[in-house]
């Protein structure tokens, strides 16, 4: 039997992962600057959650989810974003009432997806996202879209366009709904059977069609943000205030709706304009949602926030030829020769690495070159030569591997004296 890791999943193996903790470690670093706390939750909801949030029109409710029954009955549903149990645990554990607000969250963790994989999609992936809690100040939408670029700029890309729209308050919706429904009524019998129900359920899914994208129709359909209130606009207009000041370059697109149901206001998403990057070009995607929080279950409290995978931003990173700064060479590496020395290195590397040094010896009974090579690949800083001779005296040779230099230390005081170098 050949098995083989499920479809649209892979591993990270030694070799990739420095770079998925380098670029965890970045997020972690960028979280504590902005000030958001990191939250985990179950990897598993009850598949109501979804419904009720992402929208049960949506392709991620209508086909991708992971939906099963546990053997209690109960139906549960793998996480396929992170908005929605991050809204839910909010709620939950009573956030709203905590002395500081916003409530500013961040989560690093798996999600799941039954897409069709291809490049840069993923039936596991894994999104970074924030969720801002609490204030309805166009500042935070700002924010948080300055934080998702902060991410990308600090990893060195340079090919990205930041997109972004207004779907406007509850007010604004509803008329832009009447007017999608207007516009698609008449040839509704020439979509998909997909939009055709969505057409008095959410017609403003039916822009989303992959199907019908084509449809001469959906060119010629209104746009939200002629339906904009007031007050919508106001905001509208203060982001993109906000934006330019913090100077990141938008482009408004008003066709941009997103494929998630509980968008309010803003919506946005950061695509990557490098050559040959494949179709997948949205790195990140958000929004502010201010009905969620209600429709859960919670008090009329606002929110905004985006989700990023890393997947899609290793691809990125490779579209534009980006090499991280990993540092993977280890401090000390010891080089034996003898059974007597071969012994006295498993005390000497253990010292070392109480010492809060990375350390490795030769467990291959590998001769003395063979021993160099392995140093070399582990791309050893210094290596540590001990044999007969060197225990006679009580010493130990240290070679500075970037400078050839090699010195005598004395091996009762080993540790004290590698620290001086
Ligand atoms: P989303 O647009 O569905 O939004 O996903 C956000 C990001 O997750 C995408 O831009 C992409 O980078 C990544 N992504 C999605 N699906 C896949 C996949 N199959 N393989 C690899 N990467 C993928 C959300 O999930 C919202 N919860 C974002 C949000 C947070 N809105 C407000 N707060």
């Amino acid at each position: 039997m050949n098995i083989k890791a499920p479809r649209g999943t892979q591993d990270i193996v030694p070799g990739q992962v420095e770079k998925w903790q380098f670029i965890e470690e970045k997020i972690r670093d960028l979280c504590r600057m902005y000030q958001y706390k990191e939250i985990r939750t179950p990897i598993f909801e009850q598949t109501e959650l979804f419904l009720r949030s992402v929208g049960d029109t949506t392709d991620i409710v209508q086909k991708e989810m992971y939906t099963f029954a546990d053997r209690g009955g109960r139906s549960i549903t793998l996480r396929p974003e992170g908005t929605a149990p991050t809204v839910r645990s909010f709620i939950e554990n009573k956030m709203y009432a905590n002395i500081n607000q916003p409530v500013k969250l961040y989560y690093l963790e798996p999600m799941f997806r039954y897409e069709r994989p291809q490049a840069g999609r993923y039936r596991q992936f894994v999104q970074f996202g924030v969720e801002a809690l609490g204030s309805a100040d166009p500042a935070i939408d700002a924010e948080v879209i300055s934080l998702a670029m902060s991410l990308y700029k600090d990893l060195g890309l340079k090919k990205l366009k930041v997109v972004i729209n207004s779907l406007g308050d509850k007010e604004s919706r509803q008329a832009y709904r009447n007017a999608l429904i207007d516009h698609f009524k008449p040839q509704i019998h020439e979509f998909c059977s997909d939009c055709q129900n969505r057409l008095e359920k959410n017609p403003l899914r039916i822009l989303d069609c992959k199907k019908d994208r084509d449809h001469q129709l959906m060119k010629s359909a209104p746009a939200i943000i002629d339906y904009l209130n007031e007050e919508s606009r106001k905001y509208f207009e203060k982001v993109q205030q906000h934006l330019q000041a913090l100077n990141i370059p938008i482009e408004v697109d008003p066709n941009l709706v997103r494929g998630l149901d509980y968008y309010t206001h803003t919506a946005f998403e950061i695509m990557s304009d490098a050559e040959g990057f494949g179709a997948n070009s949205t790195l990140c995607g958000g929004g502010r949602y201010n009905g969620l929080v209600e429709e859960i279950g919670g008090p009329e409290i606002p929110g905004i926030g985006f989700a990023l995978s890393i997947e899609r931003l290793l691809a990125a990173l490779e579209a534009e030829m980006i090499e991280l700064p990993l540092n993977e060479g280890i401090d000390c590496f010891f080089v034996s020769l003898g059974d007597e020395a071969k012994d006295y290195t498993v005390r000497l590397v253990h010292t070392l690495r109480q010492a809060g040094y990375s350390a490795e010896r030769d467990y291959l009974d590998r001769k003395v070159k063979a021993q160099f090579k392995a140093a070399d690949r582990l791309q050893a800083k210094y290596v540590a030569i001990l044999g007969e001779d060197e225990l006679k005296r009580n010493i130990i040779n240290v070679k500075n591997m970037a400078t050839g230099d090699q010195k005598e230390l004395a091996l009762d005081s080993f540790v004290e004296q590698f620290k001086r170098l």
